[in-house]
């Protein structure tokens, strides 16, 4: 048995449900993989997960006058919706040239029209997979940027799967199972996290979308 097998299943004392998302668009993608792993470590430690991949959010590129036209395309709205559905998200995202893939970003930009704006306050983590040594993890660097700026609480620690074509097993869990180890710690550290911040809270965040602009709508918290 694999480590991430061997951990027996803990009740959840409360109830948190994540998305949980891959940001690519291939078939078969080793992002998507990672995020079905993570699905099953998450859903053992008590939690539900809404499982999706890029396909899902993918949209035109973003345009100012279409959206005046036509409003939000179906696949932004659903990441907004799905996202206004979770407690808190996973996002397993390739690496393009060391940064965010241009889909990922586009479906964040058309997101952060939307009101209530579904980023701020919601925790997140941070995964990637890539066949290189760094396991994309300088695109993680660069996806905290929008995401924090749309006042996410982005998870410090995240999980980059280096040589990533090599590392699962058939049965689609790590075949290192030191790493193995590590990605559920990684992630039941985060679900923990997003328990208490739901069932606990203990602290607000203001988030302005401009320096000096005072909040004015659904979702914004007046930083005054
Ligand atoms: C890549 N890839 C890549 N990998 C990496 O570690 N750092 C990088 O900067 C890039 N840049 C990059 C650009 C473009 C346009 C492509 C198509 C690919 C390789 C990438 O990690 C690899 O194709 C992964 O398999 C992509 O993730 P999915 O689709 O398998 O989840």
């Amino acid at each position: 048995m694999k480590a991430q097998e061997t951990t027996n299943r803990k009740p959840r004392p409360k109830p948190v449900g994540l998305l949980v998302f891959s940001a690519s668009l291939r078939e078969d993608s080793l992002n998507t993989r990672l995020a079905r792993l993570a699905r099953s470590v998450i859903e053992r430690h008590g939690a539900t997960v809404d499982f999706a991949t890029m396909r899902d959010f993918d949209g035109p590129s973003y345009d100012q006058d279409l959206e005046a036209r036509e409003g939000i395309p179906p696949g932004p709205r659903a990441l907004h919706r799905r996202l206004e559905n979770a407690d808190a998200f996973v996002i397993a995202s390739p690496e393009y040239n060391a940064s965010i893939p241009g889909h990922l970003k586009n479906a964040i930009d058309w997101v952060s029209r939307v009101r209530p704006q579904p980023f701020n306050a919601r925790h997140g983590l941070l995964l990637s997979a890539s066949p290189s040594m760094a396991g994309g993890n300088r695109g993680l660097w660069s996806l905290r940027i929008p995401l924090e700026h749309l006042g996410a609480r982005v998870f410090p620690d995240m999980f980059s799967l280096a040589q990533a074509h090599e590392a699962f097993t058939d049965g689609g869990v790590l075949a290192d199972q030191r790493l193995g180890e590590r990605f559920e710690q990684n992630l039941v550290a985060f679900l923990d996290l997003v328990e208490a911040a739901k069932h606990y809270p203990c602290m607000k965040k203001a988030w302005v979308e401009f320096l000096g602009e005072p909040g004015d709508g659904p979702g914004r918290v007046d930083p005054a």
